[in-house]
């Protein structure tokens, strides 16, 4: 006879048979031996809250060949480990990338992988950028070895445009096999030319003979101060991409890479100092936030957002741009869908002056008072994706257009079917997204993380009071819809009993201890003291030469492009002080830290403190 208990999981899991259950979840922990530690956690822009550090994952064509991507612990040397797709074990021994400062984005082939990662030129290299700031490149490597190296920034990549480099890789990288081409949309600081010192991103198209292409569709500044891409590939150029800004929006800007008002607005965002309330994962995000529809040209997009109200004319970008408040305190989830990658389905975000409300048209996932974080969507078929995020259920939000700190309430795990949710999300409290989610040949969608206790409620790193903690062992986890391959509905039922036996004991914290991390008495850092480290600075809004709204006025860029440190005060004066950016200087620096209440301040006080390279955290 059954007992009770399980005939009461019994039953919930065939009522869940409409949404997901913890019978779709498989995990495989600690099934890949990494050569070389890896530190799982990084520290978020600002605020040195922890994220997931991203360990790109992917799989071949063929499906014969899963990679994953991860930056070595010293943060020099990114390694690219074949991975079993079936068991998730390793398979071989790394690849060593030498000299990569981030894992930013791999693609699977049938024969080898390639990688996005940033590096610093050579010494000695002519017009590279000071104090050895990596520059985004891309590698191939096939069986093996290294069949090209292609830079996609630096010394002779638009140069017209100014050069630019990337000391943090924050960014995508996708491949089609009918454009025949690679595409890599990262984000990007200017060290010479109109843009010089300012930060935006980049859209570049690489041939599968390495050869970088100039295309229309390539661009060499697009969304100031980007703190968000989503990148998708296309059947042709130019690929489907979206980007957070520093000016109140998100945007999809397929068609025009850029931030104006031919994009279409996905949202207003509530924003400030560079920072747009981490819409797709800030530091270390920017992965799995757009999907495609197996088969299809349709897409998916998901993100967080505190919702925007009080719409006002946002007059430093001009006529038809506004600026909003936040509505919420903490981040809800969010969907937008694509009929194809230049098409949304349903309205774009309002930009009247005036409205009370600026999100009414947001297709949300969730709607409490807690705080959502690490938003992250795949397909499993042409019409259903799983949407996930991790919660904190009483944040602590002490930043503007930041994430926010507290408990860790646990991960969500939704299905969507054609945008709208299916039954409740599963919940764990052990298992995490922290790479790519890759849907398998056998519609399951599966992705990597790291079997740690997760902690949200300080910050880490040299700023914070969690210990830091390195691993040589990835976990990866799958979900299937129901509706695939892998699973017979009576296995399913079978597993639904045990495992719902097991989530409730797993759940306990004294099971789900980790060896990894240990939770010490160590002080508390506070956000404050993260502050301190980072030297504010000034940014107005800069937009590409090639992708300028008619809209913005000529004269407006020509004073950008043209601007000394004190023309740039002047231009930005006039503007808000949320159009200022934080940036943090050189770690070689040791300029005292100050928060300056206004642009204009902020402006003076950079002329005065000469920061010669400096660091965006988003
Ligand atoms: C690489 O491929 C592109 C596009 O197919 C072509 O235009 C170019 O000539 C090729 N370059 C080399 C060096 O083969
Ligand atoms: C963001 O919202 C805050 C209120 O939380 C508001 O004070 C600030 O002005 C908003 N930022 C912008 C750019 O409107
Ligand atoms: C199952 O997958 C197929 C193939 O991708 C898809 O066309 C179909 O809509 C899915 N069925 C359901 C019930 O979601
Ligand atoms: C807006 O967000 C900030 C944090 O970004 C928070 O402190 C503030 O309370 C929020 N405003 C509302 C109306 O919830
Ligand atoms: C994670 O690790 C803990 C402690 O080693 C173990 O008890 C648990 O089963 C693991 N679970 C998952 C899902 O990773």
């Amino acid at each position: 006879m059954l007992s009770l208990p399980i005939i009461l999981s019994f039953t919930t899991s065939l009522a869940a048979a409409a949404g997901l259950s913890d019978a779709s979840l498989k995990n495989y922990v600690n099934s890949l031996e990494l050569d070389y530690s890896f530190n799982p956690v990084k520290e978020a822009y600002w605020t040195s809250l922890p994220h997931h550090r991203r360990t790109p994952f992917a799989l071949s064509p063929d499906g014969s060949r899963a990679f994953l991507a991860y930056l070595d612990n010293s943060e020099t040397d990114v390694h690219i480990q074949r991975v079993d797709p079936k068991t998730f074990a390793a398979v071989g021994s790394a690849v060593t990338v030498k000299g990569g400062k981030e894992a930013g984005g791999l693609v699977a082939h049938n024969d080898g992988f390639a990688l996005l990662t940033n590096e610093a030129l050579p010494s000695g290299t002519s017009s590279a950028p000071a104090d050895s700031t990596p520059v985004p490149v891309l590698y191939r490597y096939t069986e093996g070895e290294q069949t090209f190296k292609t830079f996609l920034g630096g010394p002779g990549v638009h140069e017209s445009d100014g050069l630019s480099a990337s000391p943090d890789l924050n960014g995508d990288l996708v491949y089609s096999e009918k454009a025949g081409l690679y595409g890599a949309y990262f984000v990007v600081t200017d060290y010479s030319g109109w843009a010089e010192g300012h930060f935006g991103d980049s859209v570049q198209y690489i041939s599968t003979n390495g050869s970088l292409e100039t295309l229309p569709e390539s661009s060499a500044w697009g969304c100031s101060h980007n703190t968000g891409i989503a990148f998708e590939a296309a059947d042709a150029v130019p690929f489907a991409s979206i980007c957070a800004e520093d000016q109140g929006d998100i945007w999809l800007n397929t068609n025009n890479r850029g931030m104006d008002l031919s994009g279409t607005k996905i949202s207003n965002e509530n924003t400030t100092n560079g920072a747009g309330g981490e819409s797709m994962g800030g530091m270390s995000g920017s992965y799995s936030n757009l999907a495609r529809y197996q088969g299809e040209d349709s897409y998916i997009f998901s993100w967080v957002s505190r919702g925007a109200v009080d719409l006002y004319e946002n007059s430093w970008m001009g006529k038809g741009y506004v600026a909003s408040a936040n509505r919420t305190n903490g981040r809800n989830v969010a969907i937008a869908t694509f009929s194809d990658k230049q098409t949304m389905d349903g309205e774009q975000a309002s930009s009247v002056v005036g409205a009370k409300d600026g999100d009414s048209q947001v297709n949300w996932i969730t709607s409490g008072t807690a705080d959502c974080s690490n938003a992250h969507v795949a397909t499993f078929d042409g019409a259903n994706a799983l949407v996930t995020w991790e919660q904190i259920d009483e944040p602590q939000c002490n930043n503007i257009a930041m994430g926010c700190q507290g408990e860790f309430s646990g991960s969500y795990f939704q299905l969507v079917n054609k945008g709208s949710k299916v039954g409740e999300p599963l919940k764990l409290m052990d298992t995490y997204v922290a790479g790519d989610m890759v849907t398998m040949d056998d519609g399951r969608i599966c992705w990597p993380y790291v079997n740690m206790t997760w902690r949200l409620d300080q910050a880490a790193g040299s700023y914070g009071g969690l210990p830091s903690s390195t691993t040589k062992q990835i976990s990866f986890a799958c979900m299937s819809s129901g509706n695939d391959t892998s699973s017979s509905s009576a296995v399913a039922s079978s597993t639904a009993i045990s495992s719902a036996i097991s989530s409730s004991s797993a759940v306990s914290p004294s099971t789900a201890a980790s060896t990894q991390v240990e939770v010490t008495a160590a002080t508390v850092s506070t956000s404050s003291s993260a502050v301190a480290s980072k030297v504010p600075a000034s940014f107005p809004v800069v937009s590409s030469s090639s992708t300028m709204a008619s809209s913005i006025s000529s004269v407006k860029i020509a004073k950008i492009a043209h601007s000394s440190t004190s023309s740039l005060a002047t231009s930005v004066s006039a503007s808000a002080t949320t159009f200022s950016t934080h940036v943090r200087a050189s770690s070689t620096s040791s300029v005292a830290a100050k928060e300056a209440p206004t642009a204009l301040a902020d402006a003076a006080e950079n002329k005065g403190e000469d920061c010669k390279v400096q660091y965006i955290y988003e």
